[in-house]
């Protein structure tokens, strides 16, 4: 798992001269797929001296597992077994996370439409969502990470510093995530992948479980007619607000 600096006193005894420590903030960056979360996530991390965690790309991960276990994605009973032998790690890297399925690296498998499919059906498990949210937790526990997905500032870390919810609309974020594809087969088309993500979409919003929605506290970030830049100089002004007001 990601190694996180402990900020917890080893003692409660006054120590007048020991240096005070600062608690390390977590910053939840929700919203819908093709929005730029990681994109934004990884730049925040980078900014703010923070680790930038996917959880996404841990449900990508389970998706694969009960793709080489083949394990239906509507299997709840048969992917909730598979707990007790998964291990997945994020490695946060400067561009995005370093992926690791039971030691092995499949940083760039999950990132393959199948895995990505799987993962929105993967996720539509209350079982499974619990034992994302308790990992994702344990990971976040001592602060200092930015953490993107679709529940982080609502179910992982309703206490978080920050809350952004990044959305565009979906013409922007099908478009988005066409030219991010690289390479194609023919048969992938931008309406194609507009479609998909439309699915996926309305899946990961009415599940009845952590379906996607903005935390009341969050602030809403339409990056639809923005450049990179403009959103980045936004989200930093945000952070920094945030931060102010949390006394950090
Ligand atoms: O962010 P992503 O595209 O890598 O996420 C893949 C799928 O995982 C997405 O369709 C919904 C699900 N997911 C989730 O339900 N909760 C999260 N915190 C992150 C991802």
């Amino acid at each position: 798992m990601t190694e996180i600096e402990s900020n917890t006193p080893q003692s409660n005894i006054a120590q007048p001269d020991a240096p005070t420590q600062r608690r390390l903030p977590v910053v939840a960056i929700d919203g819908p797929a093709g929005a730029g979360k990681s994109t934004l996530a990884a730049h925040l991390a980078r900014r703010f001296g923070l680790l930038n965690l996917e959880s996404g790309a841990m449900y990508r991960a389970l998706a694969l597992k009960a793709i080489e276990s083949d394990i239906g994605f509507e299997d709840e009973a048969a992917l909730s077994a598979l707990f007790a032998t998964t291990t997945i790690e994020l490695q946060p890297q400067s561009e995005g996370n370093r992926v690791l399925l039971d030691g092995h690296d499949v940083t760039r498998r999950v990132r393959e439409r199948d895995v990505a499919e799987g993962a929105s059906q993967v996720s539509v498990h209350p079982q499974v969502r619990q034992w994302m949210v308790a990992q994702q937790r344990t990971l976040g526990a001592n602060g200092g990470v930015v953490m993107e997905g679709r529940d982080i500032g609502t179910k992982v870390f309703p206490n978080a510093e920050v809350k952004i919810f990044l959305d565009a609309a979906p013409e922007v974020r099908g478009q988005r995530r066409f030219l991010q594809g690289g390479p194609v087969p023919p048969t992938v088309t931008e309406e194609s992948v507009l479609m998909a993500l439309r699915e996926r979409d309305a899946r990961d919003r009415s599940r009845a479980a952590s379906p996607l929605e903005p935390a009341p506290d969050a602030i809403l970030l339409d990056s639809t007619g923005m450049t990179f830049e403009q959103v980045t100089a936004r989200s930093e002004e945000i952070v920094r607000q945030r931060l102010a007001l949390a006394g950090l």
